[in-house]
């Protein structure tokens, strides 16, 4: 994986705090900004988490800890050759800013391929947030080019804290999937809206990867990632290209329907619901 540490600009998070901020103001769900995904106590690892559809879509992940050895747990879906961007905040004010930059949470970033990256903090770099008029300090700015899968993002805490990771850049409505809506928890200011949670993936977003870098099909209402099954199916490479794409349902069944292995094997790579 290429990387770089950036010296970004503070543009991208002011601008997404302010419109933030206006949407809040204005009440509307459909944001055009970093939106907010509150990490809920239960999001303990990165298959519990939520899982942000596009993760080149701007989120803000906000995540509060109250003791150390905690963990909480996102994932991000990116296409091969996708900017991976992501973004370590603190509120500048006490206690968040008295921590040292030992005692804060920390955040490793995990490759489809299971390649991980403790972010570093190298920076405490203050911007002030005028609509709020939060002052906020930049930890860490990451970036990479993106693997084409999902990238785990793991925060383990070292004491009680309060942190944002910022992912993405891309300042359009993006979706989010999880099992359970997200219950606000006290987090710095600005406070979240709830988290727009939609119920499945759509058709649209199947034959959107259809290729062999990344395949997704469907199979009984449910949605698979079948990229990395592609070289590893035992009737061949082909019978799954075939299915990148598709509603697979027919093809899984005429050859697998009743057999426990395709079944196990395919459940492995599920990403969620296909929305009705
Ligand atoms: C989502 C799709 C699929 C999954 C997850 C899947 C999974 C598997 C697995 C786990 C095996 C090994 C079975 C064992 O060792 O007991 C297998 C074998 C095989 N699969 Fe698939 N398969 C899929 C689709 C297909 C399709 C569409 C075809 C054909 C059109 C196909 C043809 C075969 C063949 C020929 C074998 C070799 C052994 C056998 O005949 O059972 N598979 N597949």
């Amino acid at each position: 994986m290429q990387e770089a540490v950036v010296s970004g600009s503070v543009f991208s998070v002011r601008k997404f705090l302010a419109a933030l901020l206006i949407l809040v103001a204005i009440g509307s769900g459909d944001a055009q900004a970093h939106q907010p995904v509150v990490l809920l106590d239960t999001d303990t690892s990165a298959a519990k988490g939520p899982l942000l559809v596009d993760g080149t879509v701007s989120f803000a992940i906000r995540a509060s800890f109250t003791k150390k050895a905690q963990k909480k747990a996102f994932r991000g879906q990116f296409n091969a050759g996708d900017a991976l961007t992501v973004q370590y905040l603190i509120a500048d004010k006490k206690p968040e800013n008295t921590l040292l930059t030992s005692a804060l949470p920390v955040l490793v970033i995990t490759s489809p391929t299971g390649k991980s990256v403790t972010v570093k903090m190298t920076e405490r770099t203050k911007f002030h947030e005028p609509f709020s008029r939060t002052n906020y300090l930049y930890l860490a700015r990451y970036s990479a080019v993106a693997q084409g899968g999902i990238y785990s993002f793991t925060i383990t805490s070292k004491g009680k804290a309060h942190i944002t990771v910022a992912v993405g850049d891309k300042e359009i409505f993006g979706a989010i999937l999880r099992g359970a809506a997200p219950t606000p928890t006290p987090t710095p200011t600005p406070t979240p809206t709830p988290t727009p949670t939609i119920t499945g993936y759509t058709m649209a977003q199947v034959k959107a990867n259809s290729s062999t870098k990344n395949c997704w099909a469907v199979v009984d209402g449910y949605v698979y990632n079948l990229t990395n099954w592609i070289n590893s199916h035992p009737g061949g490479s082909g019978a799954i290209v075939s299915l990148c794409g598709t509603d697979a349902t027919a093809a899984f069944k005429s050859k697998h329907e009743n057999q426990n292995r395709p079944a196990q094997t395919l459940d492995s790579y599920k990403l969620g619901p296909l929305q009705k």
